[in-house]
């Protein structure tokens, strides 16, 4: 993305700040073992106003600030660590490449950032995020205030800098959307090699591969650990361990998605190990497409969070009546929640820069509006694990069906529709 679009964030967050001042640090590097470390990914708050990628960062945003409104405070260049790691941008390119109006070398941050802090009302920062950079914003903060004591404005109170901040990632614009329908379209291609590829006697982590081996060959890392999952491994939502023998006869869920400028999609599709489903597979899972279909129609600009999850809910509700697996009256499992059983998770959630992305679902009374520019994911799911209390001929039956809806002016588009869903188009695809 072009450096004026992250000016342009940054003007529209310190339009909302006021005499403020916001610290927005980056990610620490994590350490996995030994002297290796986890590959550096941003926080997705410091990416969104910076589009910097270096670890050790700190952005500051002071509006109106004479001797520049951003300062990035960076790695300085140093051939020596450039050899060994990789190239930096350096002071120069903080400016040159990411329009900052000053960059400071990280290492003078002590030194340098509590001087950024006076004359201010109030220090807008996302406190509990990294705890130990909060307490050098503790430290800084005491510090300005004991200048205060001769005189000085010191900022008085920390505002969570999440609900302006994150307000604004939640609306996506149309470079974001164009962003967006790259990953949607690799994570999408990713899926359909995934059914071609799948056959009985191979392991789940052999679809991860060739999963995983799409999403980078097009310059993505994935968004979030990939869930294979065969047979009954589906009705564990967050199953990662990836390593069961494909058996003939089984349904497979995959949930994987790419990420891509550190923009996520997330999708997920179940189809047969064998490439034919069988008619308990069958009668199932049209119940989650019926309910899939039905709410990605209703997240359209005006309805409510709540009640697009609700559609699904009656679809899924209904059908699970339908076949014998719930009883009494739709009114009654309504009531009761009976189907959480089988359907204990939410519709979907926001999409963006994290993959359950930031922004409110509602203010606590009311289930939040859809507008134009949300991003969403759709995606019912029956799960029906060995140990539930139903004829034996259901149990290992996981189906979820997800895919990734923007909402539009006047209506949505759904980015990842290129993977099939419909049984007739998977068992065509998988007969090839
Ligand atoms: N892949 C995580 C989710 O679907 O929410
Ligand atoms: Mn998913
Ligand atoms: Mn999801």
């Amino acid at each position: 993305m072009k450096i004026e679009i992250f000016a342009a964030r940054r003007r529209r967050l310190m339009d909302s700040i006021g005499d403020g001042v916001a610290i927005v640090p980056n990610a620490p590097v994590q350490r996995r073992n030994s002297d290796v470390s986890y590959p550096f990914r941003s926080d997705s708050d410091f990416y969104y106003l910076t589009g910097f990628k270096e670890p050790e960062s700190v952005a500051v945003l002071a509006p109106g600030l004479d001797s520049g409104e951003f300062t990035l405070f960076c790695r300085e260049r140093n051939p020596e660590h450039e050899l060994w790691e990789g190239s930096r941008a350096g002071l120069e390119g903080a400016v040159k490449l990411y329009g900052a109006d000053r960059a400071l070398p990280f290492a003078s941050i002590r030194e340098e950032l509590p001087k950024l802090l006076r004359d201010r009302a109030s220090i807008h920062y996302c406190m509990g995020r990294y705890p130990e950079f909060d307490t050098h914003v503790m430290d800084w903060m005491n510090k300005v205030r004991g200048a205060g004591r001769s005189g000085k404005k010191v900022p008085g109170e920390i505002v969570d800098i999440s609900r302006n901040l994150h307000e604004l990632r939640l609306t996506k614009t149309p470079e974001e959307h164009q962003t967006i329908a790259k990953v949607a379209a690799i994570t999408s291609d990713a899926h359909v090699r995934a059914m071609q590829f799948c056959k009985a006697g191979m392991f789940e982590y052999e679809l991860q591969a060739e999963i995983e081996y799409w999403f980078q060959k097009n310059g993505c890392t994935y968004a979030y650990p990939s869930i294979v999952a065969s047979g009954s491994n589906a009705c564990v939502l967050h199953y990662t361990e990836n390593n069961k023998k494909l058996q003939s006869g089984d349904l497979l869920l995959i949930d994987a998605g790419a990420e891509l400028d550190c923009y996520a999609a997330d999708i997920t599709r179940t189809f047969p190990v064998n490439g034919k489903f069988t008619p308990e597979q069958k009668s199932v899972y049209e119940v989650v497409l019926e309910a899939q279909k039905a709410a990605i129609k209703l997240a359209v600009k005006g309805s409510r969070f709540e009640d697009v999850g609700q559609s699904a809910v009656k679809v899924i509700s209904q059908g699970l009546k339908e076949l014998g697996i719930l009883q009494g009256s739709l009114e009654e499992i309504l009531e009761t929640e009976s189907y959480k059983e089988f359907y204990m998770h939410k519709i979907g959630h926001w999409l963006g820069l994290d993959v359950h992305d930031v922004g409110n679902y509602g203010d606590g009374e009311q289930s939040r509006m859809l507008e134009e520019g949300f991003y969403m994911t759709v995606e019912p799911g029956i799960y029906i694990s060995p140990s539930d209390e139903v004829d034996a001929r259901w149990h290992g039956i996981g189906i979820r069906i997800e895919d990734d809806v923007l909402v539009t002016a006047n209506g949505n588009r759904v980015t990842t529709k290129a993977v099939p869903k419909e049984i007739a188009e998977i068992e065509e695809l998988m007969s090839g």
